[in-house]
C-alpha cells in the first residue's frame, strides 16, 4: 500500500522540533507530539511560546515601531529598498526569508519590484509589528519567533535577507540551502553623520568590516549612499528608529529639530554573501 506522505511544512514546533502540518480547518498548524498554534486573524503564526519570551514585549518597542513606520513609509531609504530588491531578483530566490523583519518594509518591495516569482517569509520577535506586516502583505507568511530559535526547517530558504537586525550565526547557516543567498544591509561610515554630530560631542564613522559569518563567501557588495532632508518631525522619527534614541535628552531633540534645513547623509553597505557548501 502506498503511504501518503504529509506535505512537506517549513515550520517546526518551538516546543518540541517536530514537523508542524497547518490542519484541514486550515486555521492553525499542529505537529505529531499535539502541540497547537493558531493562525491570528491577520494570518501569521505565533511561534514564541511564553517560556522562551525573555519580556512581556520583546523586540522593539511600540514608540520605535511607530517612528520606523512613519520615516520608511515617508521614501527616505528606498534606494536602499530599491537596490535590494534588484539584487533579489538579479539572484533568483524560491523562498526568501526577511529575518527582524519589523512591519514588513522590504518585504513589500521586494514584492512589488521582483520579476522572478518568490515567497516571503518574514519573522520578528515583536508581535504587534507582524501582525501589522501580515495584514499589509496577506501573500506573504510571516511568524512570530526569535532569530536565535528559528522555527524553520533546516535547509528550507533559497536566500536570507537580513537589514539591521540580529542574528544567529548558526541559526541562519542551517535554515540556508548549500548554495543559498545571504544579503545583509550594515551602516556604512558616513550613515547618519549629521544627525550623530549633533548627539554625540565626538561623533565617530562607522568601521567598515567586511566579516561574514562562518560558512559564507562574498559575492558581491554595493554601497548606496544618497542625502536626505527630513522635516523636524521626521528627524524625530528617525532618532527613535535608531540606537542613538538612548543618548538623546530633551537638549539634543531639541537641536535636532531646530537646525535649520538639516542634511543627512545615509549610507548602506549591501553585501551578498553565499553558503558555502
Ligand atoms: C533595527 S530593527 C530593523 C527592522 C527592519 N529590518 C528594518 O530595517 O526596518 C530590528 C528588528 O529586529 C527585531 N528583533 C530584535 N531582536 C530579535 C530577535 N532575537 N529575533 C527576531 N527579531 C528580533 C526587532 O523587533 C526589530 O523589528
Ligand atoms: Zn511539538
Amino acid at each position: 500500500m502506498l503511504s501518503v506522505q504529509p506535505p512537506i511544512s517549513c515550520y517546526l514546533c518551538p516546543i518540541c522540533a517536530a514537523s508542524l502540518q497547518l490542519n484541514p480547518s486550515a486555521k492553525s498548524y499542529a505537529c505529531a507530539n499535539h502541540h497547537h498554534f493558531d493562525l491570528a486573524k491577520e494570518g501569521y503564526l505565533n511561534l514564541l511560546p511564553v517560556q522562551f519570551k525573555h519580556s512581556a514585549e520583546p523586540g522593539d518597542n511600540k514608540q520605535m515601531m511607530q517612528a520606523r513606520r512613519e520615516f520608511l513609509e515617508a521614501g527616505f531609504y528606498e534606494p536602499m529598498a530599491t537596490a535590494v530588491a534588484a539584487m533579489i531578483d538579479a539572484n533568483p530566490a524560491k523562498h526568501l526569508l526577511d529575518l527582524g523583519c519589523g512591519e514588513g518594509y522590504y518585504s513589500r518591495k521586494i514584492e512589488a519590484y521582483c520579476e522572478n516569482p518568490i515567497i516571503l517569509h518574514g519573522v520578528d520577535i515583536a508581535k504587534f509589528a507582524i501582525a501589522a506586516a501580515a495584514k499589509k502583505q496577506p501573500d506573504a507568511r510571516f511568524i512570530v519567533a526569535s532569530s536565535n530559535r528559528l522555527p524553520y526547517a533546516d535547509r528550507y530558504f533559497d536566500a536570507v535577507l537580513r537589514i539591521f537586525a540580529p542574528s544567529n550565526d548558526d541559526e541562519l547557516r542551517r535554515v540556508l540551502k548549500p548554495s543559498g543567498f545571504l544579503l545583509t544591509v550594515t551602516p556604512g561610515p558616513r550613515h547618519l553623520w549629521q544627525l550623530k554630530q549633533l548627539i554625540y560631542a565626538e561623533a565617530k564613522e562607522h568601521a567598515l568590516t567586511d566579516e561574514l559569518p562562518p560558512g559564507f563567501e562574498p559575492m558581491d557588495t554595493q554601497r548606496v549612499s544618497c542625502t536626505i532632508a527630513p522635516n523636524p518631525q521626521q528627524r524625530i522619527a528617525l532618532l527613535h528608529m535608531t540606537p542613538f534614541a538612548w543618548r538623546a535628552n530633551e537638549r539634543v531633540e531639541q537641536a535636532i529639530k531646530e537646525s535649520a534645513e538639516l542634511e543627512i547623509e545615509t549610507d548602506f553597505i549591501l553585501t551578498l554573501a553565499i553558503k558555502a557548501a
